[in-house]
């Protein structure tokens, strides 16, 4: 099945995004700001939706591109239906989020950029979540989770078979 993918921007998305640029110097400066706009009503930011923002912001795609690259929290490919960011910067690093990553590769079947097959959960690794005296800390869509341990990861994905290593 073929799904069409909008590429131009919507009367709402564009009202969002008008908004956040009538309080800022320049359109450019609103860039995160129309990224996030964009993402939060289609779930990901596609190559066309890039050329339509960078088009309303008057800079080029390329720059836009950069920045959506740069901001691992902007999604450029489709996500599932829960993005799982897990944090892996220093303090959540020095308390093993490495094998928090293994163990969520074993319960969901899923490694770092990859969505489970009924689409319900993306596995992204991100920087610093703020929150590292939690550490180590992961959240799930808009929940943030606290001083995970194995337990906490079977517990928290409890609906889930575990998969073979
Ligand atoms: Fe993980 Fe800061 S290092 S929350």
């Amino acid at each position: 099945m073929n799904v069409s993918i909008p590429t131009l921007l919507s009367d709402t998305e564009i009202t969002e995004i008008d908004a956040e640029v009538a309080h800022l110097p320049t359109p450019a400066a609103a860039a995160i700001d129309a990224l996030k706009i964009v993402q939060e009503h289609r779930g990901w930011v596609s190559d066309g939706s890039i050329k339509a923002i960078a088009k309303h912001l008057n800079m080029s795609a390329a720059e836009l591109d950069g920045i959506a690259t740069f901001y691992s929290m902007i999604f450029r490919k489709p996500v599932g239906n829960k993005v799982i960011l897990l944090c892996d910067s220093i303090s959540c690093w020095i308390k093993d989020c490495d094998g928090l990553q293994k163990k969520i590769t074993q319960q969901l079947g899923i490694k770092a950029g990859e969505t489970t097959a009924d689409n319900e959960y993306t596995l992204i690794p991100v920087t610093c979540l703020g929150a590292c005296d939690k550490a180590p800390v992961l959240m799930v869509g808009d929940d943030l989770h606290e001083n995970i341990d194995e337990k906490y990861l079977q517990a928290l994905f409890s609906n889930r078979p575990v998969e073979d290593e």
